[in-house]
């Protein structure tokens, strides 16, 4: 008899430990449904900015997150985007990997009803099954039902050049030293925050990607699928 594979597949991680790269592949292979819930705490971030809202707001930005329709939808162009990111009509996938949003976007997702608000949405997309579920608090707190649980993790200096080379493949220019203080603060506040912190759920498989390549965690996780 065949094996079905887990129908919800949660994967967290902290910051450029290759969670998208390998939710996307696993998704692929899989003909699951891919959703990086990130995005949706950088879109409601880049609102927040481009509104010209004080970030430390915490009301405004709550309200901002409850009121705002952000829509993830599967990658509608070849230009090395994961999945479209849509709010009121306009497509702001690129414009939610700004450098601005970068250093905004933890402070954000410290906020309960911002979480909350994203969370619920999440939820129920990701009990609807066949799907690979990537952030911070999926195995925790969207989904603790999840049916494979996976904790993809890496030193701070491997995630730092892992984006460091990300911003570059794009045309872009930062510093080395000021991604890794980026990945230093942002893993700070991402684990020490009150709701939802990042950290490994119980039942997850951990895995360290430091001597591995993408192929290697790729094929490992594959397996637990089986
Ligand atoms: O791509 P990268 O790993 O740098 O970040 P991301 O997955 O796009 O998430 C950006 C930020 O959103 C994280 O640093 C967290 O603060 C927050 N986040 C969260 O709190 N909960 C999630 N489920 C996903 C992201």
């Amino acid at each position: 008899m065949k094996h079905t594979p887990p129908a919800i597949i949660a994967i967290d991680g902290p910051a450029a430990s290759g969670k998208s790269t390998l939710g996307r592949r696993l998704a692929d292979a899989l003909g699951y449904l891919f959703f990086d819930t990130g995005v949706m705490y950088r879109a409601v971030t880049w609102l927040a900015l481009q509104g010209g809202l004080d970030v430390n707001n915490e009301a405004a930005v709550s309200a901002l997150a409850k009121n705002s329709q952000i829509e993830v939808l599967p990658a509608s162009k070849d230009d090395g985007r994961v999945c479209d990111v849509i709010v009121e009509g306009r497509d702001i996938t690129w414009a939610v990997r700004d450098p601005d949003v970068d250093a905004n976007v933890s402070l954000v997702s410290t906020y309960r009803e911002v979480r909350r608000a994203l969370s619920e949405q999440q939820r129920r997309i990701g009990l609807r099954g066949r799907v690979v579920m990537v952030g911070r608090d999926i195995g925790t707190v969207v989904l603790p039902e999840a049916d494979l649980k996976i904790y993809l993790d890496a030193s701070a200096h491997e995630r730092a050049h892992r984006r460091y080379n990300e911003i570059r493949a794009r045309g872009n220019e930062q510093e080395y030293d000021e991604i890794l203080d980026q990945v230093h603060q942002r893993d700070r506040i991402d684990s020490t925050r009150d709701v939802a912190p990042l950290r490994a759920a119980q039942d997850a498989v951990i895995i360290n990607s430091d001597s591995l390549s993408a192929d290697e965690v790729f094929e490992q996780v594959r397996r637990l699928c089986e």
